[in-house]
């Protein structure tokens, strides 16, 4: 296996423990409030030191991106990580929520993990070497037609000034498929488009540590994404449209708004 994938993935199974665990305390675990529906548990921080741990004692000199302790070390090299994706879930023991890891370097992603430690599946992808789940190779759905597609979806629930421009969307989107979904875990949300589970997937205003894995990842299975505009933007705006090329193509002209 690609060495930094090796690391990636054990990061994550260590961080996969640490929320398991936690999940039998959910009543007296220790939660800070960051912002308006922003939360972040002992658990968010524990999982996180244990993944930093993992990778700085691989990679010393690499650069870290991560959530809760921000941005450390200067060098090409940078791990960008959500050491608990889905915390609203998580913290009401809805089990929905993942480990997200990426790795940067200049500019360019070179391998992600998404890690549910619920059904111990791992997503994982590198840099032109295709995406897999558990080791099996996985691709994004064939679907053409909107009529048939399963697509997925955030609502913005932090920060309500896009509500607007968000409902425009969903009430475009909603009659010309087959059902929208709302899991509550964006990085899990790109796994299971590119493992076929999803056909499309937008939503606004994602952090980079949402999306930078399963972006590799959908790339990956042969997906698409893009911003609003079908630019290359995604990372720096957060706004993201994904699915197969054809899905993509249609949700976009639903992002005209
Ligand atoms: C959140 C989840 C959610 C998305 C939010 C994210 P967090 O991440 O991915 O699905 O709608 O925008 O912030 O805070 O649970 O790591
Ligand atoms: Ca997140
Ligand atoms: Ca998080």
């Amino acid at each position: 296996m690609n060495p930094f994938l090796t690391i990636a993935t054990r990061a994550a199974q260590n961080a996969g423990k640490v929320i398991v665990r936690g999940l039998n305390k959910l009543e007296s675990l220790d939660v800070k409030t960051k912002g308006r529906n922003d939360y972040v548990s002992e658990i968010d921080l524990m999982a996180e030191s244990v993944i930093l741990r993992t990778i700085q004692d691989a990679y010393p000199e690499h650069g870290i991106l991560a959530e809760e302790s921000g941005k450390s070390g200067d060098s090409e090299y940078q791990w960008i990580i959500d050491p608990l994706d889905g915390t609203t879930n998580y913290l009401h023991g809805f089990p929905v929520f993942a480990v997200s890891i990426a790795l940067m370097h200049k500019n360019e992603l070179k391998v992600a993990v998404i890690y549910d430690p619920m059904r111990d599946e791992m997503f994982t992808a590198a840099n032109g070497e295709g995406a897999f789940l558990n080791q099996h190779r996985i691709r994004v759905s064939g679907q053409r037609n909107m009529k048939f597609a399963l697509i997925g979806t955030g609502f913005p629930f932090r920060n309500y000034d896009n509500l607007d421009v968000y409902l425009a969307m969903f009430r475009s989107i909603l009659p010309k498929v087959s059902g929208i979904r709302r899991p509550g875990a964006a990085a899990l949300d790109l796994a299971y488009l590119a493992a076929g589970r999803l056909d499309g997937f937008w939503e606004i205003g994602l952090s980079v540590w949402d999306i930078a894995a399963g972006v590799l990842i959908i790339k990956e299975a042969g997906g698409v994404v893009s911003d609003f505009a079908n630019q290359d933007n995604f990372l720096e705006s957060g706004n993201i449209v994904a699915g197969s090329a054809e899905i993509h193509q249609e949700l976009l002209n639903h992002m005209k708004i």
